[in-house]
């Protein structure tokens, strides 16, 4: 190939990039599946690594990848980063409105009539609650991203704000400004907030206290790396220098022309005339708090008109044309009045904070989470103390930290407890480990009433209507300890559970005998063995073939398995040599649960190994789980978007875009029918 054909198509496929980038992450609108948007990337990438001398700090693979820096770099403000003031009802956000047209006076005026007094046209925008930054462009390319510090100096975190993947590296647009400084907060979205201290809480590490810490704490890192991995977005909220774009007379424009060149702005933001509008829209934004994907702790209400914001200027080091209008806050200081723990299906110990109620944003909070017991060591929080808790919409409350100058006297640190609060049986914790747990196993009736549910769950054995509340009422009553119990159950049994039924217990009871036939994946899964999810499960069942070999395999054994590491091996062999364990599958086994021998089915040969099918539309004969279980068990990955390395799309009835991709990429399109042949070649 020659170099300016590949300089062209470099260019070229930086320009598409961007587009979908553009068209992903700002306009939330993408035009490509996933599978095609990588398809490019990957194409970048390596012709990238192929001429070297071609890569440019734009391209749109040189986000992460940058080394660690050794200290950060203070960067000077060339226009002060203030802050804002704040109001906290109607009445002071009036008395705001009211100073700004008394200082507008005649300018504001002009056209108005008597009878109606001249309004404010305001900006309203959600206040997100975050960390602000400065992004310095020039020429349209990222040059420079820095933290407010104390508003004049702040830090250059550029390495760390590349990797954010909504924030352009290059502007895009017919025309670009020399020059344009934009500043926005980086925000953490809650539900990647949930997942990082999920995460957090399960190696044993320190958990954040709220996604703004989070995110400080991630812009706070020397290594881009760790930064790269932290679910951050970055939203546009003011441009304080553009050279070179047509000069836009407000707030509200100059957003919309940012959003242009690539930017995020929020979703929420309105332009309207005067406190009623602006009441209206605090109102409006307080009551879908809880369901925005992020963070937010007020409003931020801004003169619209640039020429007016000019004439209010600043007082000390906040603009007069703008106020932060602030919602209660989501931290509140209460006692903690006991601590219990909660027992889940491996027997982990999750203590649960009970508080003295307080309300939070509105809502009355009474209970807490303390994710692990390593988290009440760290903090060394104590029955009696007063602590700082702190709720966001659907984020479970949890303790923030303890107020120690306020401890009673004669306190003590907790303890862990010796034994389990359900069943009584020793708790144990291994050194190494955060996660303290009930050692009673399945004789203990929390861990029971969890194992059951996930015994029956959809993709486990599957019985069709068996919900928690049934689970909890049979063991509640001991009429079932174990999964094997479910298969003596009679009808007698259930009639007596609350809100049972002649024709639902009939129901149950058959669904339960349906459930018997299942597969060897899905039995193994069903299990429940700490480490085995469904994939490891199908994993080693096609890896062995057959129970009694999984069962006699020892970890040496089990480590031969794809994707099956020492921690997952231990787990399998240990729970292979419980004598418990082991009757309880005797019994299910002599109970009548089975499943198709692997082995006659030549599964073990895995004969669409390498394979990737998409399945479209709804099938007839089965639901697209079943079909892609199948597949699966063949040996076939089952994708959810087409792209050219795709062997085979699958279209049931009402397929959709999915087809239009097959045809565009030609690849192979075949109905449920021949789906129906290629599984019964092989046995299925
Ligand atoms: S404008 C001079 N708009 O709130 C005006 N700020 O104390 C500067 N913030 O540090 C800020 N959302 O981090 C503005 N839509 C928004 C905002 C916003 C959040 C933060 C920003 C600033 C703080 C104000």
């Amino acid at each position: 190939m020659q170099r300016d054909d590949v300089a062209r198509e470099i260019d070229q496929l930086r320009a598409e990039l961007r587009h979908h980038n553009y068209r992903y992450y700002v306009l939330d609108d993408p035009e490509l599946p996933d599978s095609e948007y990588d398809r490019l990337f990957h194409r970048l990438r390596d012709l990238e690594s192929r001429f070297p001398d071609l890569v440019t700090a734009d391209s749109p693979t040189r986000r992460v990848g940058g080394e660690a820096i050794p200290a950060f770099a203070t960067v000077k403000h060339e226009i002060p980063m203030l802050s804002l003031d704040n109001v906290f009802s109607a009445e002071e956000f009036t008395d705001f409105d009211r100073r700004a047209r008394d200082r507008l006076g005649d300018l504001l005026g002009q056209g108005a009539d008597l009878l109606s007094p001249p309004q404010i046209t305001y900006c309203c925008e959600p206040k997100l609650d975050g960390l602000a930054i400065s992004l310095v462009y020039e020429d349209g390319v990222l040059m420079r991203a820095a933290t407010r510090g104390d508003g004049v100096t702040g830090e250059d975190i550029t390495h760390n704000v590349r990797t954010i993947k909504n924030v352009p590296l290059r502007l895009q647009g017919e025309t670009v400004p020399r020059l344009l400084e934009v500043r926005g907060e980086v925000v953490m979205p809650k539900a990647g907030f949930l997942r990082l201290n999920e995460q957090a809480a399960a190696r044993g590490d320190k958990t954040f206290a709220n996604p703004r810490n989070a995110a400080a704490g991630s812009l706070r890192q020397l290594d881009p790396r760790i930064a790269a991995q932290r679910p951050l977005e970055f939203y546009a909220y003011s441009v304080v220098r553009c050279d070179g774009l047509k000069p836009e007379p407000s707030q509200y424009g100059l957003l919309q022309q940012v959003r242009q060149l690539s930017f995020r702005i929020s979703g929420e933001i309105r332009r309207g005339e005067g406190t009623e509008f602006v009441q209206a829209f605090y109102r409006d934004i307080q009551a879908r708090r809880d369901s925005l994907p992020y963070e937010i702790d007020g409003v931020v209400i801004k003169v619209d008109a640039l020429r007016f914001q000019q004439e209010l200027g600043f007082v000390s080091r906040a603009p007069r044309w703008a106020t932060a209008y602030k919602f209660p806050a989501q931290e509140a200081i209460t006692k903690l009045l006991a601590v219990h723990f909660q027992v889940g299906r491996t027997g982990a110990l999750t203590p649960v904070a009970r508080l003295e109620p307080v309300s939070v944003g509105g809502v009355t909070v009474s209970n807490a989470t303390l994710h692990n017991f390593d988290e009440i060591e760290r903090m060394d929080v104590r029955i009696g103390d007063s602590i700082v808790i702190y709720r966001a919409g659907d984020v479970i409350p949890k303790i923030v930290r303890v107020l120690a100058d306020r401890r009673p006297a004669g306190t003590t640190p907790l303890p862990l407890p010796a034994h389990c609060p359900v069943c009584g049986s020793d708790i144990e914790r291994p050194e190494d480990e955060a996660i303290a747990r009930c050692s009673g196993g399945l004789f203990c009736p929390a861990q029971q009433k969890e194992a059951l549910k996930h015994f029956v769950s959809r993709r486990a054995m599957d019985v069709e209507g068996l919900g928690d509340k049934w689970i909890e009422q049979l063991v509640d009553l001991a009429l079932i300890k174990t999964s094997a119990d479910l298969f003596c159950l009679k009808k007698e049994d259930l009639l007596p559970l609350e809100r049972m039924g002649e024709k639902l217990a009939d129901n149950l009871l058959r669904a339960i005998d349906r459930s018997r036939a299942t597969t060897l994946p899905r039995f193994l899964y069903a299990l429940g063995i700490r480490e085995v999810g469904e994939a490891t499960a199908l994993n080693i069942a096609r890896h062995f073939g057959t129970l009694d070999a999984i069962m006699a395999a020892d970890e040496s054994a089990l480590m031969q398995v794809v994707d099956v590491g020492p921690v997952v091996a231990e787990s399998i062999a240990t729970f292979f040599r419980q004598p418990h364990n082991l009757e309880v599958i005797a019994k299910l086994r002599e109970r009548g649960v089975h499943w198709p021998d692997l082995e006659a089915q030549g599964l073990r040969e895995q004969p669409l190994a390498g394979q990737t099918w998409v399945l479209t539309g709804s099938l007839g004969t089965m639901s697209r789980d079943q079909a892609k279980e199948k597949l699966q068990q063949l040996g076939a990955k089952v994708a959810g978007s087409v792209s050219k390395k795709t062997h085979c799309v699958v279209a049931g009835e009402a397929a959709g875009s999915k087809l239009a991709d097959a045809e565009k990429f030609g690849v192979t399109v075949i109905d449920e029918a021949a789906l129906l042949n290629v599984l019964s070649s092989h046995g299925m």
